[in-house]
């Protein structure tokens, strides 16, 4: 596959967008301490990496985008960087959220937002309450998020519900446990990006992204702007997604 076309925009389908793009923005500090900054002008930079991304999505019509912007495992870093990272979550609402409302985007929060410091859990209300009735794309901020912790929270309100004899063990299926989830209502991701490398999940999405396809990319998340999103985009069209099925000409695999 060729990696020197250089204007993605012009190869792409819109009508094979994918539905919901989720994000692992990574290589923040990496790419400040090439750079012999602090990892916390890393994280400052990846900040306007989102804004084209958000603005990106938002433009081709895409319905969902969820970025992984701080972990249940992010806790452990040192705790100067925690609170950079909180007050600059403070920050992009500040300065981003007018503009975000203006084109229709819904914010929505996946994690436990409440125990932040009470400037995020303001401005993430304030967010939040604002953007509620929009109608344009939805952007889902997974902050103090884990996919276990996920999954353990909808377990313990479907056995609640159990207890209180509101529901049989054997009614509890698929599109029972999914309402339970922070992502309740949304579609799955269809394409997973994750920047700077690592071919690792990191706890992000694990029920959702069951069928995703994965796409990893060397790009720093500070350096990763809307032509690398394109060009992830372009790469998710060429995929041969089967779902366990066959392809559309009835083989197996596309070799046969
Ligand atoms: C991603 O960049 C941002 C967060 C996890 C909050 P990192 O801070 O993980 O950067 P690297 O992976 O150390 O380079
Ligand atoms: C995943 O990145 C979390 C976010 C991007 C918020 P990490 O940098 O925390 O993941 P690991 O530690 O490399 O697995
Ligand atoms: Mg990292």
């Amino acid at each position: 596959m060729s990696h020197t076309i250089s204007n993605y925009s012009q190869l792409i389908d819109m009508d094979k967008l994918p539905q919901h793009i989720a994000i692992i923005m990574d290589g923040n500090g990496r790419w400040a301490k090439k750079r012999f900054m602090p990892r916390t002008f890393g994280h400052r930079a990846g900040m306007s990496s989102l804004k084209q991304v958000v603005e990106t999505c938002s433009e081709l019509g895409i319905s969902c985008l969820t970025v992984f912007a701080f972990s249940t495992e992010n806790w452990k870093r040192p705790h100067d960087e925690i609170s950079y990272l909180m007050s600059l979550l403070v920050e992009y609402i500040n300065k981003e959220l007018k503009e975000l409302h203006q084109n229709g985007i819904h914010i929505k929060v996946l994690g436990d937002y409440r125990n932040l410091p009470p400037a995020s859990v303001q401005a993430i209300d304030k967010a939040v309450q604002k953007t509620a009735a929009n109608q344009g794309m939805v952007l889902n901020i997974a902050i103090n998020y884990g996919a276990r912790d996920e999954i353990i929270k909808a377990v313990q309100q479907i056995a609640t519900q159990v207890k209180q004899g509101q529901l049989e063990p054997e009614d509890i299926n698929e599109y029972h446990f999914k309402r339970f989830l922070y992502t309740a209502g949304l579609p799955d991701p269809d394409l997973l990006i994750r920047t700077a490398g690592e071919m690792r999940i990191s706890n992000f999405l694990l029920w959702q992204i069951a069928y995703a396809e994965l796409w990893f990319s060397p790009v720093m998340w500070p350096e990763f702007n809307r032509e690398e999103l394109l060009k992830a985009i372009w790469e998710f069209q060429q995929r041969d997604r089967r779902f366990g099925g066959l392809n559309v000409d009835g083989q197996g695999d596309s070799y046969a």
